[in-house]
């Protein structure tokens, strides 16, 4: 073969991730490495700000806030139209939260596997909302069923995870939405755990609303977030909370009538800061390139040998039963998981401590020399 035929060399995605000159790093479910690209996209964004001021709201950055919302919904299959920016999936919960109307169904049920900041949406709201929490009876996931006898005609809303953040597990989201549109609720997914790390396709899952972001496995750092919401809801829906990019004719700055945009825009609020959306454009340019199918079939391979060699050193693992249900979030018990997650930082192994357990969480990047690293440290005393 030709050197100008020759395939290009596979792409050393590790080698774009500093972090690993320095670090074991396996800690991508609370905080995706940073890579070269997002330090590129941010640096660009500095550039502008330094140069052109406010001239770049006219053209890059309002191009940048729309080329995000598409690559978003790109992502987990969205039609155009129906991604609204948020700084965080608090904020992208509340336009939810405050769009329905709860006095003919007062309750909103959730697992107590969600990460809190879900169900604090709706107990801030005592006295108007009931939260019904769905226990699950092993910390993994929660039985179908469970959900199945929690949800009635009282129900507003389920609000659930596609990823537990507290095991990895994978929820079936499409059952649990076959169960809420069955009762007349709507389906909201907290898909920060998902979203990168698994395929997802929100139009097949018939899900109402799902919600991700930069965070962890999106590589976009934090302050950048979104919330997506069926096409056919969108005209039901004007939050009680919202602010001016939400305005069909925001720049008309009309004091006296709220005109809410015909698009998911309409669940947007106020300016997006740019710096955590030029970080996300750079981690997207990496995740879309693989895209979340080859993520997973990269990252799972290492998911199993971390498992297999917690075990084969003696520790004990939550995780889902099944292989398909599992994903890159990998705990570990222990006694004293802040004590060990110290230890490992002192090695320069970076992972996440959560109540009983150390929490390891590999991507694509990562090489099961890390997990070695890892389980030797943790098992040495
Ligand atoms: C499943 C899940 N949802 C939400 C969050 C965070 O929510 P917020 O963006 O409001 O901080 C996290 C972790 O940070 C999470 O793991």
């Amino acid at each position: 073969m030709s050197a100008a035929t020759a395939p290009a060399p596979p792409r050393d995605y590790r080698a774009e991730f500093p972090i690993f000159r320095r670090s074991v790093y396996l800690n991508s479910c609370s905080l995706g490495a940073l890579s070269t690209r997002s330090r590129v996209r941010v640096n660009q964004f500095l550039d502008l700000w330094e140069e052109r001021g406010a001239a770049a709201w006219y053209d890059v950055w309002w191009e940048a806030l729309a080329s995000l919302r598409e690559r978003y919904g790109r992502l987990i299959g969205a039609p155009p139209g129906t991604i609204a920016l948020h700084p965080n999936i608090s904020t992208a919960l509340t336009s939810v939260a405050e769009s329905l109307d709860y006095r003919l169904r007062p309750r909103v049920v959730v697992t107590s596997l969600e990460f809190p900041t879900v169900p604090y949406q709706w107990l801030a709201k005592a006295g108007q909302v009931e939260v019904v929490v769905v226990e699950s009876p092993d910390g993994v996931s929660v039985p179908l069923e469970a959900i199945e006898r929690a949800v009635d005609g009282r129900t507003a809303l389920v609000a659930t995870s596609h990823v537990f953040f507290t095991s990895g597990a994978i929820q079936d989201i499409r059952a649990v939405a076959e169960i809420a549109h069955r009762n007349g609720a709507l389906v909201l997914v907290d898909g920060y755990q998902a979203a990168g790390q698994i395929p997802v396709d929100v139009v097949a899952s018939d899900v109402d609303f799902y919600c991700a972001g930069g965070l962890k496995w999106l590589l976009g750092g934090s302050g950048v977030a979104f919330l997506y919401a069926r096409a056919d809801l969108l005209g039901t829906l004007a939050p009680r909370a919202t602010g001016w990019f939400a305005h069909r004719e925001q720049f008309r700055f009309d004091p006296h009538s709220l005109s809410l945009h015909a698009d998911a825009r309409r669940l947007e609020a106020g300016t997006p800061a740019m710096l955590p959306v030029y970080a996300q454009l750079g981690g997207l340019d990496v995740v879309d390139e693989l895209g979340p199918a080859e993520i997973r079939r990269r990252t799972m391979p290492l998911v199993e040998d971390l498992i297999d060699q917690a075990q084969w050193a003696g520790l004990r693992t939550k995780i889902a039963a099944r292989e398909d249900e599992r994903s890159a979030i990998v705990m570990l018990a222990c006694d004293d998981p802040g004590g060990a997650v110290r230890r490992l930082a002192e090695a320069s192994i970076i992972a996440d401590a959560r109540p009983g357990h150390v929490r390891l969480s590999p991507y694509f990047y990562n090489v099961a020399d890390d997990h070695r690293a890892a389980i030797e440290r943790l098992t040495r005393d």
